[in-house]
């Protein structure tokens, strides 16, 4: 089959690999969309980060470089290993992307996304979402109703991430939550918000993506920080209150600080974005203001409640989808459009058959 595999820093190749079958307790997919992340942009750039080095296997997996990318995928059971009685050949699924060990049991309470060795299918191996098949462990395979188009449950593993924050968030519906940064995660984030009956506000230096996240309808209002007082708007759409809660999508120091001036009182911060520097925090605002900060990393036990708000139709995915190339586009047109373009972009999807 062909694969789309990692090499090292912008050494990125489509090849022709064996293809997987369904092992004892594994579900063979052919996958359907997988979408690209910026995960993958910096392994791309910078990396290897997440995936192996040569000389340094992943414990759970055995796999170093090269691997088959592709973490955001989605497709259709072809096949199911020993054991596996309680999925369909047919099925449409998604799949909770985590390389972790053998003993994690996702159906147990706890943050098996903070185990020590974990890491992620397209990343440390055990395949990637950028072939044409691949098998997973069953515990990890999510079924979705078959009336999701296959285009957009792709989405539901970013999905998930912004669903974990919004619920560290401990938010409510009726509450005013702000976000700063609207790229794929801050939109995502806005959506499960608007879902769960919350009213949104985005904050975004970018006119396209602004535009992007009142089209979609996952904005009540898209401000624009560098032309307006963004903590006066806040005050102005809570009646002086500030913001319930605040979601970081940015790792920009700035729109940290900007988002816990515009917390109310014992409001609460998620920051959702990754940092590769310290950041400064204003710890006489979070001590005088009694306000909460947390991170966020991943997702667990998220998934059912996502795909649910999925099926339901409380999220759209269409609007997020802008493009849709094959393997040999992976580089030239997805790569380059998000590192270079990245504003006319939300969600480039790559599937096996174009
Ligand atoms: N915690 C997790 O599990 C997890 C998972 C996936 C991604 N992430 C992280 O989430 C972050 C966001 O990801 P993304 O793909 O949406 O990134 P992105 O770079 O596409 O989006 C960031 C947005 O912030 C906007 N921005 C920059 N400066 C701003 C400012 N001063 N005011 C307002 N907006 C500003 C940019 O215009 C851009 O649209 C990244 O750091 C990514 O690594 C975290
Ligand atoms: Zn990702």
């Amino acid at each position: 089959m062909r694969a789309v595999r990692y090499y090292g820093q912008k050494d990125i190749r489509v090849e022709e690999i064996e293809a997987p079958t369904a092992g004892p307790g594994e579900v063979l997919i052919d996958i359907a969309w997988c979408g690209i992340c910026g995960t993958d942009l910096h392994e791309y750039l910078e990396g290897p980060i997440f995936i192996p080095a040569k000389g340094h296997p992943h414990p759970v997996t055995g796999e170093e470089m090269p691997i088959t990318l592709g973490h955001e995928f989605s497709g259709v059971v072809s096949a199911l290993g020993e054991g596996v009685d309680d999925l369909e050949v047919g099925q449409h699924v998604v799949v909770e992307p985590y390389v972790l060990p053998e003993d994690v049991d996702p159906k147990q309470p706890g943050p098996y996304n903070l185990h020590p060795d974990v890491n992620f299918i397209g990343l440390a191996g055990h395949g990637g979402g950028l072939a044409e098949q691949i098998s997973v462990q069953r515990r990890w395979v999510h079924p979705i109703s078959n009336d999701v188009p296959l285009d957009e449950a792709a989405l539901i593993e970013p999905l998930s991430v912004t669903h974990h924050a919004f619920v560290a968030s401990e938010a409510k519906e009726g509450d005013v939550a702000l976000i700063g940064g609207a790229g794929p995660i801050g939109v995502l984030t806005a959506a499960v918000a608007k879902a769960y009956g919350l009213t949104v506000v985005v904050s975004e230096l970018s006119e396209l993506r602004r535009q992007k996240a009142l089209d979609a309808g996952v904005a009540d209002y898209a401000i624009d920080p560098s032309a307006t007082d963004l903590k006066e708007e806040i005050l102005k759409i809570t009646d002086g209150k500030g913001a319930d809660v605040a979601f970081e999508c940015t790792s920009v120091n700035v729109v940290l600080d900007q988002l816990i001036d515009c917390l109310k009182l014992k409001g609460t911060l998620v920051v959702e974005s990754i940092w590769s520097k310290k950041a400064e925090l204003d710890i006489h605002a979070l001590v005088m203001k009694e306000l909460t900060i947390r991170g966020i990393i991943g997702y667990a036990h998220d998934h059912p409640k996502t795909i649910e708000l999925v099926e339901s139709g409380k999220v759209d995915l269409k609007p997020f989808i802008t493009g849709k190339i094959g393997f040999d586009g992976v580089v030239d047109e997805g790569f380059d459009t998000l590192i270079n373009r990245n504003e006319t972009a939300v969600k480039i999807l790559v599937s096996p058959e174009l």
